[in-house]
């Protein structure tokens, strides 16, 4: 069994930490995610960009374009997570441009769906998928990964049960068959043999333990 794996580093680490972990991860094929100033101290690892601009302005001051990017051999590119949803009030139809400015340039979009605990709650996370999915995929080509993430696992050390992401991951693949679905929220070394039992999930998008060589290097020789 091998699964895709995608470090997810957001800010967790400053330039000495990124030294301290290249020293003692391992290695292993994963998709490193890490902070825009350190993508080039992963560059003999796949790399993915953690956002990028819409379109391809280059007088937009602040902004990482596709262009760029690519320049770095960055590959993928992840778009609509939850954690820009809500602190940089990101919508499903700038996800949209931002996905299309992605595969217009080549790069791979890791597209971020999930429902909220609210919305977990009142049993309506299939719609709420759905719908993102719609949105965020309209007018767009097969070249995308999807993570579905719930936004109340994210960060929180909870996980839906192993039956709740096999169906909502069925359920995404009956929607989109091309696509391969990676889960995201609270993966780490303690839980990742039980993840591993669900057959549907080609991957991980991992967060706060990809920062961690420690916790990488278990993730790593558990899924490959
Ligand atoms: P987490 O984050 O693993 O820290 O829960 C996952 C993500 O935000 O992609």
């Amino acid at each position: 069994m091998t699964k895709i794996i995608v470090a997810n580093q957001k800010a967790y680490l400053n330039k000495n930490d990124v030294e301290t972990f290249l020293r003692e991860f391992i290695g292993g094929d994963v998709i490193f995610c890490p902070s825009f100033p350190f993508l080039s101290m992963f560059d003999f690892y796949k790399l993915a960009a953690q956002d990028l601009a819409i379109g391809n302005d280059a007088s937009a001051t602040g902004e990482v374009t596709a262009t760029q990017l690519r320049s770095l051999a960055c590959d993928y590119v992840i778009v609509g997570h939850s954690e820009r949803r809500k602190m940089q009030n990101e919508t499903n139809q700038l996800v949209n441009k931002k996905l299309k400015t992605a595969l217009e340039a080549e790069l791979t979009p890791i597209l971020c769906v999930g429902e909220t605990k609210e919305e977990y709650g009142l049993g309506i996370t299939e719609a709420v998928v759905n719908m993102q999915l719609k949105s965020c995929l309209e007018g767009s080509s097969n070249n995308v990964i999807i993570a579905y993430e719930p936004v109340w696992a994210i960060g929180t050390g909870l996980t839906p049960t192993n039956e709740e992401i096999s169906k909502t991951v069925k359920f995404i693949k009956s929607l989109y068959p091309e696509f391969k679905v990676l889960y995201g929220g609270s993966v780490k070394a303690s839980n990742i043999d039980e993840l591993n039992k669900i057959e549907e999930i080609d991957g991980y998008l991992i967060g706060k333990a990809s920062s961690s060589a420690q916790e990488l290097n278990t993730i790593v020789k558990s899924c490959q």
